[in-house]
């Protein structure tokens, strides 16, 4: 007990007017502070088009492989992949929640988790025009900043360091929503950066760290696919000289795996040298924001003193699927983010979801607030010292805070669901370290003690 006490101390929507298309409008008279300061993140859609209901429960989706679905209703079923009405259950509840957004960021992977002999790039390039059409029709006004995720190719993870015909298709399906450059550096090497109309200085970046992933073959031991990095540098130099802020969004995210031990989630090399750059430039990164793990994380960039530098915010999925083996799942799950204008600093999240279960059981979609993060751990807004602040009280041995993230990381699927101390070591180190020294450093005084 006393080492690990030990251990733990020291660790521790609307535009005015549509642009013409292709080229975003330049900003409208009016003050800034008349326009809403918040936006939507949405992830990790994993339209499943195969879904069904049918007393075969092993035909209800292609995404089930051939189990049965579990209890498959309206709204879809935790061994499957998102049904179309579940998707657009979550984008009507954006349209109609009344909450004006001055944009949304869409962090990639819209197709299914099937076989890779079950798609194709047609298919690929189909579901995800699918799904830009239909976020474009619901919101014909909004600016809307994807990302590609490692699912949103084909063969899935296999993102390549030159132009294809995915980038080339999402290059001109998001033309609605980027400007020439942006679209250009999409089709070449699927990543961009673009202004926010409405939003003066204010730049979202928008990287392909699927080639940082590690079954990306495309990508082996090469140092720089792309030039990525070079990009993001001269990117992140440009902004600092012309006073902007920025918002860094990408599908997989900095750091380590919360859920696992010593696995980042990107290749090491790489998350280090992205963690490097983020931390250099973190006085113009006011938040950075990512999908991938389907789950809802925190995490804090800190110096090697120790000095919280850039918080990291990683949104849950719509799709609520899971694997045979795994006991727990997320609910599906939509987020928005308050910031403040002018200087863009981050001031709380409000997180959203669907009760699957429920809306299955009720046959409608009641999708509604799980929590305000502020709120539900009593911090004033989420600058990385109070991240950093709340992290530490994670950290506590008695701390009745994390039972309450460990309960929100599953989207509150499942209110019993416990954290063990292992369980509970390797989610903080992954909160607090986000490169392979500070995590190592972090994981070595836990086995330190369970050696003893
Ligand atoms: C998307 O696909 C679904 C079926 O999976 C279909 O019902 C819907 O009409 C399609 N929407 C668009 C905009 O293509
Ligand atoms: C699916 O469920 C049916 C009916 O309970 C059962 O007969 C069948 O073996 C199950 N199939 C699989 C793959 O588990
Ligand atoms: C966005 O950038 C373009 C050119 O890069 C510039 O013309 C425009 O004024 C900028 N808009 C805003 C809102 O900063
Ligand atoms: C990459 O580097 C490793 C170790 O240096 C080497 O074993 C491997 O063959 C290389 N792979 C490729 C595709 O060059
Ligand atoms: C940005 O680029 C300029 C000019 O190339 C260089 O002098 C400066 O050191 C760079 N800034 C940073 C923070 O790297
Ligand atoms: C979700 O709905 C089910 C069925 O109505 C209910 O038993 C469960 O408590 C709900 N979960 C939450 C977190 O409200
Ligand atoms: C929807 O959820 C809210 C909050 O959990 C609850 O108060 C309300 O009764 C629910 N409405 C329906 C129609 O189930
Ligand atoms: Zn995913
Ligand atoms: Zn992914």
């Amino acid at each position: 007990m006393a080492l690990w006490r030990a251990l733990l101390c020291c660790l521790l929507a609307a535009w005015p007017g549509r642009p013409g298309l292709g080229v975003p409008l330049a900003p409208t008279v009016g003050a800034p502070a008349e326009w809403p300061r918040q936006f939507w993140h949405v992830t990790d859609l994993h339209l499943d088009p195969t879904y069904h209901i049918t007393d075969d429960h092993t035909k209800v989706c292609a995404s089930s492989k051939g189990k049965n679905a579990s209890n498959p209703g309206p709204f879809g079923d935790i061994l499957c992949d998102s049904p179309y009405q579940l998707i657009l259950s979550a984008l009507d509840f954006i349209k109609n929640s009344g909450q004006e957004a001055s944009f949304m960021i869409w962090t990639g992977d819209s197709p299914p988790h099937v076989p890779v002999a079950e798609l194709s790039t047609d298919m690929v390039i189909k579901v995800i025009t699918n799904m830009t059409t239909t976020v474009q029709n619901l919101f014909p006004h909004l600016q809307v900043f994807p990302a590609l995720g490692n699912h949103d190719y084909w063969p899935q993870d296999q993102l390549p360091i030159a132009t294809s015909k995915v980038y080339s298709a999402v290059a001109d399906l998001w033309k609605p929503w980027l400007d020439e450059e942006a679209i250009r550096t999409l089709r070449k090497g699927g990543f961009y950066s673009q202004n926010v109309t409405s939003n003066p200085n204010l730049r979202i970046i928008s990287l392909n760290t699927n080639l940082y992933y590690g079954p990306n073959v495309m990508t082996l031991n090469m140092t720089d696919p792309a030039n990525q990095f070079e990009w993001l540098e001269n990117t992140l130099n440009t902004s600092q000289q012309n006073n902007e802020k920025v918002y860094i969004i990408a599908h997989i995210p900095v750091g380590y795996l919360p859920f696992a031990s010593g696995v980042p989630a990107m290749r090491q090399y790489y998350n280090d040298k992205l963690v490097d750059i983020f931390g250099r430039y973190s006085s113009i990164i006011a938040g950075q924001f990512y999908g991938h793990t389907h789950r809802d994380s925190l995490m804090v960039l800190s110096d090697r003193k120790g000095n919280p530098l850039s918080s990291v915010f990683v949104a849950p999925a719509v799709t609520p699927v899971k694997d045979v083996s795994q006991k727990e799942t997320n609910n599906p799950g939509i987020r928005l983010l308050k910031y403040k204008p002018g200087d863009y600093t981050l001031l709380d999240m409000l997180q959203y979801y669907l009760n699957l279960t429920d809306a299955n059981l009720k046959g409608v979609s009641n999708w509604t607030l799980e929590y305000i993060l502020t709120q539900a751990y009593g911090i004033e807004d989420l600058q990385p010292k109070n991240v950093y602040a709340l992290a530490k009280q994670f950290a506590a041995l008695d701390s009745k805070q994390f039972p309450k993230y460990y309960n929100y990381f599953f989207v509150s699927f499942d209110s019993s669901v416990t954290c063990d101390q292992k369980c509970k070591a390797l989610q903080i180190c992954a909160i607090m370290n986000l490169d392979s020294i500070s995590y190592d450093d972090c994981l070595k005084q836990y086995y330190v003690k369970h050696n003893h």
